[in-house]
């Protein structure tokens, strides 16, 4: 498809987002790049206008038509039940893979690269689910309770994108970062998934390595690693990990990408404290401005930017928050104008990583309704149930009164506070909190009537949630509590 006609929509964003904005388009209008902009209204004042998702819904059309949303940085506005602009964008549209790339950058001083350790990273996050879905409920004043969500296809559609990726940028190696120690359901099925995928791309080198000991290997040895893909909370971590090796947040590109729509985004937030002095640096959203344009198959463009980019930082032409402090700075507005004047220069160390040249972008195909994302048929038997309630009582008491209720024909497996068993047995030593939870277990009950023994227990415990024990073909499905 010709791209002469591709139209974008930008959101300039607050704080420093026009300031920076204004400055990266002005490099893309300087290299000629054929793209034509609809800038929209998104972001903080738009909230405070009464559009309570943080966009007008012209913007929303425009996205939506457009596929590509190009945004600066955007205020969470403040306040208990408001969620993040940022967040939201991602999840409507469903932008499931998080791409961020972390590399050396001459002129950039870090203790890697005074120590001359190469560093090339790329962080695939997954970007929809997990602890990021952001259900949360207080169960009393002192328990609150976050809901955590890992699908077989939200695992699906980021692995496949990071093996695509790989395989299309030249990456030789992907990592899988998970828990799957401790989560052996959620993050276990990340890793099942992981390595299931990996399968199809033999010429790609697949592993694995829990999160924690990523975290280390990263900061002992960051050359040992090309693409690592990750849940969405792990790999917002990492990611900033990441961002510390190559000298922070302002030197990393960061892209949401989705089947339909994708967002290109600095991964800085509206910097407040600089906003509106022209000294902002608006490398990290041009590099995600250049990953743009490579997504949507415009390879001469993003080329010639990076280069002029990094020849810019490699000669040493710096804003205040990065290089040498004994060499003077410049503010926003020159940073951008030596970077048009560098434009057709390349730098002479740092390498520019060769793409397949194709494009998988197309314009968004509006679904006539929302789609559901067909699962594998299981047979489901339900062999009990857990009840999560508050008491402020010992377990054995809490037992005591459930036994005096219980019909004869159900067992009470045990009672779990913050998932460690406390009775029928257990440590004098675990110190309980108010928040609770009890295994039953009966066989052949349907879900009806583990609802009426619910309702049964509730003249005795305070239920606030429960959880049925699945057994899905043939296979237990949930955890057994620490200490069982
Ligand atoms: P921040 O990233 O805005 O600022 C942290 C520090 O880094 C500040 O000292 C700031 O001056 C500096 N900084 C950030 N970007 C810079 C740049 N381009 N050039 C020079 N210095 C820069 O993080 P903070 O203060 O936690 O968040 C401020 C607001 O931004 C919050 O409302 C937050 O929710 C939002 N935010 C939005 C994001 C997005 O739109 N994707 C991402 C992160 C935060």
């Amino acid at each position: 498809m010709s791209t002469q006609n591709l139209t974008i929509s930008v959101a300039k964003g607050d704080g420093i987002g026009p300031e920076i904005m204004d400055a990266v388009l002005s490099i893309f209008n300087a290299a000629n790049v054929p793209l034509n902009y609809e800038e929209i209204g998104m972001g903080k004042s738009y909230y405070d206008k009464g559009f309570g998702n943080g966009m007008t819904p012209e913007a929303m059309q425009s996205i939506e038509r457009n596929g590509i949303l190009f945004k600066g940085p955007m205020e969470t506005p403040k306040g208990k039940g408001v969620k993040s602009i940022n967040v939201t964008a991602r999840k409507v549209w469903n932008t499931y893979a998080n791409r961020r790339h972390f590399r050396t950058i001459d002129g950039v001083d870090t203790v890697y690269s005074k120590a001359g350790i190469p560093i090339d990273i790329t962080i695939v996050r997954e970007n929809i689910e997990d602890t990021y879905g952001g259900i949360e409920h207080m169960l009393s004043n002192d328990v609150a309770l976050s809901r955590r969500f890992i699908t077989r296809q939200g695992c699906e559609q980021v692995i496949r994108f990071a093996f695509e990726m790989a395989k299309k940028e030249g990456f030789k190696k992907v990592s899988c970062g998970h828990k799957a120690n401790i989560m052996k359901l959620t993050d276990g099925l990340f890793l099942e998934v992981f390595y299931e995928i990996a399968k199809q791309y033999p010429e790609i080198q697949a592993d694995d390595v829990i999160v924690d000991a990523l975290c280390m290997k990263l900061v002992q040895y960051p050359q040992d690693f090309e693409v690592v893909v990750l849940t969405n909370l792990q790999g917002d971590i990492v990611s900033d990990l990441c961002a510390g090796l190559v000298g922070g947040l302002g030197f990393a590109p960061s892209t949401n990408v989705g089947d339909n729509i994708s967002i290109f985004e600095a991964v800085h937030g509206t910097a407040p404290d600089i906003a509106g002095k022209n000294i902002a640096n608006p490398t990290s959203l041009l590099m995600s401005g250049i990953m743009m344009l490579r997504h949507l198959g415009l390879l001469k463009e993003a080329r010639s930017i990076e280069g002029a980019l990094l020849y810019t930082i490699e000669s040493g032409v710096h804003t205040g928050d990065f290089g040498d402090r004994n060499s003077p700075t410049v503010d926003t507005t020159a940073f951008a104008i030596a970077i048009i004047d560098n434009l057709g220069k390349l730098p002479s160390k740092a390498k520019i990583r060769a793409t397949e040249d194709r494009s998988d972008f197309h314009l968004p195909v509006r679904p006539d309704q929302q789609r559901v994302m067909k699962g594998n048929p299981s047979t489901i038997e339900i062999e009990g149930i857990d009840l999560f309630f508050t008491s402020e009582l010992l377990a054995e008491e809490i037992a005591e009164q459930i036994f005096a209720i219980l019909p004869s024909d159900l067992k009470l497996v045990s009672l779990t506070n913050r998932g460690t068993v406390v009775w029928p047995n257990g440590s004098v030593y675990t110190e309980c909190s108010t928040g609770y939870g009890v295994r039953l277990k009966g066989n052949g009950k349907t879900k009806s009537e583990w609802w009426d023994i619910t309702n049964t227990l509730g003249s005795v415990i305070d239920v606030s949630s429960t959880e049925f024990l699945n057994v899905i073909d043939g296979q237990r499905a949930y955890s057994v509590g620490q200490g069982k």
